[in-house]
Parts: structure tokens; sequence; C-alpha cells
């Protein structure tokens, strides 16, 4: 083995935490177990404890770990190339944005490639200012999760009072451009007690109102997770995004959908055909490049462009190993992957809700193929939000050998988001767990 590996693989406990002052996060949660390998769902600490991985490292490896198909790509593709800068042409960009535009819906065409999930959106953001004028401001939802960069802080619900504090992206508020903000439709939460659909178009006509007198100028985009995933997993009604469109349409601005997290796990490629929204600039991010650093933005050809004078450009905007494993996986996707997720993903939906008559502290399960959240609650009449609890059974399930992703702006939610090459077998070892870790802390 090479030396300076078998340094790293060989650091003890107490080796790591004499190296943990130098290491500084902004986010995520420490204290978790140290992670050494996985395979497949599965993933092991250095400790040899193994875990069945619910959060898909940030959602993001789809098809698992140490995917065999996936890593004999890279090994492949490895003896060629891996950096490559984003001014040279490769054959693997030119093939994948081929595939996208082909896979995207309508005239969805031209495709940027770039770094991260953040930046993805601020690329969307530069498109959407080149094309709609007169125009300044960007509008958002409520709830929504955008990002940390200084371009999407401000559109993130971090950086709002939304938790019951003010944490995250509040500090940079001099860095961070403002967004105007629209209500969510968070059907579970209606705060008005009307029927779902009422509750939809109350919140279109707020959201027309704000686009008529709220707005200076334009909006230049509407920027929306069709399913709000950081917020709690929140599924927007089909009849709103379909409300949205129109409003877009009729205020002549782009429809923004960041897709970064619907993308392939609700067991269709794009959230745009699952609910029969074209919007005109899709943003992917996160698992795109098979659990390699990859994002990107889709375009429709009636807009205008990045023009090659450094509007947008990247060092790492251009990976040719990550496209490589990117279009692999779009491969094993259609060929398979997307079947099993929608399968499995309805399997595990169903028996969580199952769940709920045991313990009625589930107030809702939302779940679009494996794109799921457990939303825990006091009592389904008050739908008090238990934070606590939803952290405890989190950690019961360390103990028990699975990882819950933990969100929502309330924190209640548990996260089950497995790669999505989850079986069934698997799925019913993770609703053993769940259930085992739901028990231990709420009948204890
Ligand atoms: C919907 C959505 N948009 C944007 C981002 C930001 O992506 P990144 O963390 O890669 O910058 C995330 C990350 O969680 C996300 O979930």
């Amino acid at each position: 083995m090479d030396p300076v590996l078998a340094q790293i693989y060989a650091m003890d406990a107490a080796e790591m935490e004499r190296c943990a002052r130098h290491v500084m996060l902004g986010g995520g949660t420490r204290g978790g177990p140290v992670l050494a390998r996985g395979q497949g769902v599965r993933v092991w600490d250095t400790a040899g404890r193994e875990f069945i991985d619910c959060t898909s490292q940030s959602w993001a490896l789809y098809l698992g770990y140490a995917h065999d198909e996936i890593n004999a790509v890279i090994r492949q593709h490895i003896e060629s190339l891996t950096h490559t800068h984003q001014g040279f042409d490769t054959q693997p960009r030119f093939f994948l944005a081929r595939r996208l535009a082909e896979l995207a819906p309508g005239d969805l065409n031209r495709v940027s490639f770039t770094v991260g999930g953040g930046p993805a959106v601020e690329a969307a953001m530069k498109i959407a200012i080149k094309n709609v004028r007169p125009a300044r401001d960007f509008v958002c939802l409520h709830d929504s999760y955008h990002g940390t960069t200084l371009g999407t802080m401000g559109a993130s619900w971090i950086s709002t009072h939304a938790s019951g504090d003010y944490i995250g992206g509040s500090r940079f508020l001099e860095l961070t451009r403002p967004f105007i903000r629209i209500p969510n439709p968070d059907t579970y939460r209606n705060p008005f007690g009307v029927d779902a659909a009422t509750y939809a178009e109350m919140c279109l006509t707020m959201a027309r109102e704000t686009f008529e007198r709220g707005i200076a100028g334009r909006p230049a985009g509407v920027i929306v997770e069709p399913i709000q995933a950081s917020a709690g997993q929140l599924i927007l009604p089909r009849e709103y995004l379909h409300g949205l469109r129109a409003l877009c349409d009729e205020f002549e601005t782009l429809l923004i959908f960041d897709e970064i997290q619907t993308f392939a796990r609700i067991g269709e490629m794009f959230a745009a055909d699952h609910f029969g929204v074209t919007p005109d600039i899709i943003v992917l991010g996160k698992a795109l490049g098979a659990g390699l650093p990859l994002a990107a933005i889709i375009i429709s050809d009636r807009l205008e462009g990045f023009a090659p004078d450094t509007e947008e450009l990247h060092t790492f905007a251009n990976p040719s190993l990550s496209m490589v494993t990117a279009a692999k996986q779009l491969a094993l996707l259609e060929e398979w992957v997307l079947a099993n997720c929608r399968e499995v993903g309805d399997y595990l939906g169903e028996r969580l809700r199952a769940l709920m008559a045991d313990y009625p502290e589930i107030g809702d399960v939302r779940q679009a193929g494996l794109h799921i959240g457990v939303e825990f609650v006091r009592d389904p009449a008050t739908r008090e939000p238990i934070p606590d609890e939803t952290v405890a059974i989190r950690n019961a399930g360390l103990e028990r050998g699975i990882i819950f992703g933990l969100g929502g702006v309330r924190r209640n939610v548990l996260k089950v988001k497995p790669p999505l090459i989850c079986s069934r077998d698997e799925a019913d070892e993770i609703l053993a767990r769940f259930e085992a870790s739901v028990r231990a802390v709420l009948r204890a």
C-alpha cells in the first residue's frame, strides 16, 4: 500500500482527536461515527460498527457506496484524464451535455456545468439576469433552501427566523443579497384551516399580489424546489406549481426549478416531468456525479446563454471523471434504478404510514420515490413539533445501526433517503431499525 495511505488508515481515535482542532466546520453534525468504508446501502465506522445509511451522504450517493460499475468506470477513465480546465473540450462533456438535454423536458437543451449546488443556483440567476429586464429581485419560497454561498444564502431558510432563531445565513446579511419571499403551501401545516386546493390557490393569490405590488421591476426569476427538502420534505401541490408557471409567463419572468434534491430520487429523472410543469431552467447538483462533485444548469433554447468572456468560469467546472460517472449513472438509472426507486420508495412510504396507527406522534409521512420525510409531533391534533424527541430518535438509530437525516425548519423531521439501489429486504431492515428507534424513545 502507498505509505501515505497506510499512514492515514493507521490513525487511531487518539490521533484523530489531536487533529480535530485543525478542522473547522461551518455545518453538519459532528459526533457521529468516523466513517471508514462503505458498500451498497451500508457504511462501517473505524471501530467496525455497521450502519444503514439513510442519508446517502447528503443525499448524493444514489448508487450507494463503492458501486462496482461506477468504480470500474472510474478506474478505466482515471488512467487517461481527471482534471481538465473548462476551456478544453472533452468527449465526456459533449456526451453528458447531450444526454442531459435529451432527458430534460421541453426545449431545455443547453447545459453549463459547475462545481456545486450553490454555484449552480447562482449560474441560473446569472442567466435570469441576462434574460429578464428590467429586473433585479429574485423570488423564492418561505422555507426554501438553495445553498450557503453569498449569492444564495439569502434564499435559504437558515437566514430567516423560521427555526425560531436567527442562525447560519443571518450573520452575513451585509454581503448576502435579499430575496423576495412568497408563502409556500405547506399542506400539513396549513395555517388557514381551508382545504388543500383552496390553500394552494390562496398562496398563488399572495404570490400574484407580491409580483404586482411587492417587487420593483419584473421578478428576475422565481426559484423553487418542487419538493422543499431541507424545509422538511414538503411536497408542493401540483396545482400550485402549475399556477406559478402561469404567473411567471404572465409577468414575463423565468421559472427556475432547483432539482438538486429531486433529480431521480423521486423515481423520475426530473420533478418537472413528475408535476407536468416545464420550467425555464433546471438546476442539478448533489448526486449528478454519482458521488463525485458535479453540478449543472440546463436552460431553455429560448434564453440567451453564457458568453465566453468570463461570465461563468470555474477551475473545476469540467471534471471529466465526474462526467463519466454521471453518464454511467444515467444509464443505470434508466436500466433499473429509477424503477427500483419507485417500487421500494412506495413500499417504504406505505409501511411508514402504517406505523402511524401505533405511533400517533408520527404526524405525517411525505414520500415521493425515496425522497421521504417523517414528521414527529406531540399529538396529531395539535401538531406541536417535538424536536428533542426527534433528535433522540436519530441518536437511538445510531445505536441501532442506522443513520437518519434530521431536518425541517422545526427540526422535527427524520429524513429516510437511502441510496436508490436499496432492495426490499434492506427496506425491511430500515423499517425494523426505524421502529426500534422510535419505540426506544417514545415508549421508553
Ligand atoms: C435544494 C438545494 N439547493 C441547493 C443546495 C446547495 O448545494 P451545495 O451544498 O452543493 O452548494 C442544496 C444543498 O443541500 C439543496 O438541497
